[in-house]
Parts: C-alpha cells; structure tokens; sequence
C-alpha cells in the first residue's frame, strides 16, 4: 500500500502544506507522519478561503479522518503543539513520539540572541539548532519526560507500520528544503539537521524500502529567508515587479528570490531519490493558468515551462499547483 514521502527541493517554502493538504484529500490517506526539523517550519495551506498554518501538525491536521504523528526526529514545542491541536480540534488523533526532542525557553533564547545564529546564520529563531545541539550532547529532555504532552505519546514507527500492514495510505511530510539540510545544503547556511527523504524516513522510523513514491516540491521560481548564497538573486524591486514577493510564515522576514534553477533541481531529485515531482504556483508565472485543473487547458508558455523541467528531469510532474486553494491542482498521477 503506499506509502509516499513529500519533501520540499529547494529552500523551503516551495508549498509542500498545499501539496500534503491535497494529497490528504485525495487519497483518503489514514495516517499523516511529519518528519522534518521542528517549529522552524511553517507549512501553509487554504481551503474555502480560509488560511491555515502548522508549524508542528502535519499539514493533514484539518482533515478529521487523518490520524496526525509526529516521529521521533522532530522537535517538539509542546505550547506550540498544544495551540494545534486545540486550533484543528485534533484531540485523539494526534500522537507524538516517545523520543521527538522537547524545546526549551533556553534554547530560543539561545537562538534569538546568540548573534552567530541570529545575524549570520539568520535562523528562525525557534531554539531548534540549540535543541539539536542539546540533543547530540545527549542532554536534551525528550518527549516521555515531559508532563505537557504525556496523553499525546505513541510509537509513530509502529503506527506507520501497523497502517501499512492493514494497507492503509500513510503520507511522510518533510520540512524545510533539500538546500538547508546540514550536510547537502551550503554550510553553514543550513538548518540543524539533514532533512533530505531519507532523513524523513529515518525521522519517523521507517526503513526506505517501504517507500513508494518520493514526490519532490519545487516552486515556480526559489525563494529564501535567512543568511547564504542564492543564485541569479534578483534585487527587491525586480522581485516586486515580478509578483514573487513572500513574506516568511514562521518570521514575517520577506524572502529573496531568483528564478527556478534546473541545476538545483536536478541534483535535488538524486539527493532525494524524487519519483515524481510536484511544481507549484504556476499561476505565478503564468496568471491565465490561475485555477486551471486540466493540463490541456494550460496556456502554450506554461506547458513549454513544465515540459522543459520535465525533460531535464527525466521526470513528470505529476501535480501542478495553479492557485492558493488546496483544489487548484493538476493532477497527473496514473
Ligand atoms: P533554523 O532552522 O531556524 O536554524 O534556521 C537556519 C536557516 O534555515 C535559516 O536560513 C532559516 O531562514 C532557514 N529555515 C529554517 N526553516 C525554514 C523553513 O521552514 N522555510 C524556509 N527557511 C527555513
Ligand atoms: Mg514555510
């Protein structure tokens, strides 16, 4: 039964929530496992109008048939889980791993003052490089040990398991972008861990051979926040001027851009081992495509921008995000 992974191919933010969100929708899928960093993360998604954010639940939390796991890899802020859960009415089918590491005040302070984190490195500010510092020193308070959460904690490796066993969909939900893992990305601009698939595997305790499709998100064109170097960078103005200017969902910092990058992408698909890729906001680039959810009703210049990605990857792209409604998708999966 499948069991597919979603994880962003750039640099974060490339709309991985409205990907998870969709796909949640879609496939009726019985489990949804976040792997991934922590709080850092804010994954966004709209339906009916309404804009959510989560930067602790997967991005399934609004379905009520989801079961929604944090796995073991991920750090916990439990007063941001808490408001989560409460927001989703997710009482009852959300659990958290035993060993997910917890955040303290110490480590936002840490990471909000800190002036190599803070100003070079320009984190998040979410205390999760000093947790998984903490962490790797074998001294960071880990979920069992904290009282807050205690009626939420499950075996999320089990889980998955025993979902597929019973051939139920399960879906892995990344965080970040391939470029600020640890070790793939540009050091030391990068996050406190790796967070490429097979990270994602490892974060929620499974091994990669019960992976069925590995989907890979890029955006129509790249943005990042934080410190590091970005290729073909535009200026603030030509940023503006294009359409592209985002403000980040965790900071409120607006983000720098450039057009998308097929060297990235391409090295983004081996890093993940991507089956299939989803390409988002198209209907940025392209305006007449907003809404459209039929390939054949694409505009010319928008088919020629996807079928060159498609050809340089050697891949399809079996979705195609042409609106900010979790709906406005082009599916192309058989
Ligand atoms: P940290 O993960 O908060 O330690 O920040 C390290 C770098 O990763 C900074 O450049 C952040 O802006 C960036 N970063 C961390 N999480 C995200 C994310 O979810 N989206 C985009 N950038 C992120
Ligand atoms: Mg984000």
């Amino acid at each position: 039964m499948p069991c597919n992974i979603v994880v962003g191919g750039f640099f974060g933010d490339e709309g991985k929530g409205k990907i998870v969100a969709y796909l949640v929708k879609k496939d009726n899928v019985r489990l949804a496992a976040r792997g991934g960093v922590g709080p850092n993360a804010g994954h966004t998604f709209n339906l009916n109008g309404q804009t959510f954010k989560v930067r602790m639940l997967p991005s399934a939390a609004f379905n009520v048939t989801t079961n929604l796991a944090i796995g073991a890899g991920v750090l916990v802020d439990p007063m941001i889980l808490l408001k989560e859960i409460s927001t989703f009415h997710a009482h009852g089918r959300t659990f958290v791993d035993p060993h997910c590491g917890i955040i303290k005040e110490e480590h936002i302070r840490q990471d909000s003052n800190e002036s190599f984190l803070k100003e070079r490195i320009g984190t998040t500010g979410t205390g999760t490089g000093p947790a998984n510092s903490d962490r790797a020193l074998r001294k960071l308070t880990l979920a069992m040990d904290c009282s807050e959460i205690k009626n939420y904690l499950n075996d999320v490796s089990c889980m998955i398991h025993s979902d597929l066993d019973k051939k139920n969909n399960v879906l892995l939900e990344g965080t970040q972008g391939t470029y600020l893992s640890l070790y793939h990305g540009g050091y030391p601009f990068v996050t406190s861990k790796d967070v490429t698939a097979s990270s994602v595997c490892a974060d929620v305790g499974i091994g990669p051979k019960y992976i069925d499709d590995v989907i890979v998100v890029f955006k129509s064109y790249i943005t990042r926040v934080g410190g590091g170097p970005l290729e073909n960078e535009l200026g603030k103005e030509e940023t503006q001027k294009r359409g592209w200017q985002e403000y980040g969902s965790v900071t409120g910092r607006e983000r720098r851009s450039s057009p998308f990058n097929i060297g990235l992408a391409k090295k983004s698909i081996r890093l993940n081992g991507g089956t299939s890729f989803a390409l988002t906001k198209l209907d940025v680039l392209f305006p007449e495509c907003a809404g459209v959810t039929d390939y054949s009703k694409l505009s010319s210049p928008s088919k020629k921008f996807v079928e060159e990605i498609e050809a340089e990857l050697g891949l399809k792209a079996e979705l195609i995000g042409t609106g900010a409604e979790v709906d406005a998708v082009i599916d192309q999966r058989h």
